[in-house]
């Protein structure tokens, strides 16, 4: 049996604006991992995928267009691997469509464990890759953030880039470890509410081209303030760096993707003493993050619980060693 895993992911800042070439701070979220198991199944059977949490199995035979099957074709072509024949579990504690990123870390846990499976090691570049070609299949514009903060597992800086001509395809993105000058204390509060990430990258999508002016300021304004969080994450510095989330999250509330669920936790958090709070992710539900003091993190996580949210958990982000 060959086994792999992969972590969830927050955007600690920049969520939208980087889909237009905007930089983006991503982090793993590592006590939040999607896991993936492989055995070899008898001749002729084809590659079955059964994901015991979600009650679902598809098979290659009657579902060829099953994102998880087609990307699990693709990767063995990719890995020009012989094999026809397995039996695919996937668990995941990630909520889905929550804005942890359970998609992409089922996707990339599942490209580690067929390479695992003929002994070929990938890059977290080719894996991020493969995880995106397969996302961008089937959700329109991604900007590459979530496979790509999942398959290097470490905090990114991330810049999309655009190719010169329209027809081209899309030079690599800028992706930059992230130094993290004091440690981070996050909490994590879930609204419950599950949206697809397309739904709000594709109300962004169209203002933008009805009003490009309009959101190119708010873009260019998002991109101020993830540079000067670049900087707070670096020197340490909490407290600006609260703030400046918090002003993220006024854009986003601009920008039209937040939601009342997502404005009560904000404010809860901020009243119960956080740096700062924001959504994380594609926003209209999912979850919100709030940066406080290690001394403050219970109050903040008891003001979130009693605002509403269903799950509220907190992480610790140290530097990592590159
Ligand atoms: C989703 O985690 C982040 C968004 O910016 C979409 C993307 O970058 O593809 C909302």
């Amino acid at each position: 049996m060959i086994q792999a895993s992969a972590p969830g992911k927050l955007i600690l800042c920049g969520e939208h604006a980087v889909v237009y070439g905007c930089p983006a701070i991503a982090l793993p979220l590592n006590q939040l991992r999607a896991s993936v198991q492989i055995v070899p199944a008898v001749a002729d059977q084809g590659i079955t995928i059964h994901a015991p949490d979600l009650e679902r199995m598809w098979n290659s035979d009657a579902h060829a267009d099953n994102p998880l099957i087609a990307l699990t074709q693709a990767t063995l072509d990719y890995l020009q691997a012989d094999v026809s024949d397995m039996h695919i579990t996937i668990t995941a504690a990630i909520p889905v469509a929550s804005g942890m990123g359970s998609g992409a870390a089922v996707a990339t846990a599942l490209v580690r464990a067929l390479a695992g499976l003929v002994q070929h090691e990938l890059t977290p570049a080719e894996i991020a890759q493969l995880v995106y070609t397969s996302e961008q299949r089937y959700h329109g514009t991604p900007s590459g953030i979530d496979n790509t903060v999942i398959a290097y597992e470490q905090p990114i800086w991330f810049v999309r880039q655009t190719p010169a001509q329209p027809d081209e395809p899309p030079p690599a993105p800028i992706i930059e470890a992230v130094t993290i000058g004091a440690p981070l204390t996050l909490v994590i509060a879930d609204t419950g509410k599950r949206c697809p990430t397309h739904l709000p990258v594709g109300h962004v999508r169209r203002n933008w081209l009805r009003s490009p002016d309009q959101y190119q300021t708010l873009f260019d304004a998002v991109a101020t303030l993830v540079q000067q969080m670049r900087l707070a994450l670096q020197q340490g510095n909490l407290a600006e760096l609260g703030q400046r989330l918090t002003d993220n999250q006024r854009l986003l509330e601009q920008i039209g993707v937040s939601s009342e669920e997502l404005e009560q936790l904000v404010q809860s958090a901020l009243d119960a003493g956080a740096w700062g709070a924001k959504l994380s992710g594609g926003g209209w539900g999912g979850i919100m993050i709030a940066l406080t003091a290690p001394t403050t993190q219970a109050q903040v996580a008891m003001a979130l619980r009693q605002a509403g949210a269903v799950r509220v958990l907190t992480t610790e982000i140290a530097d990592f060693d590159h």
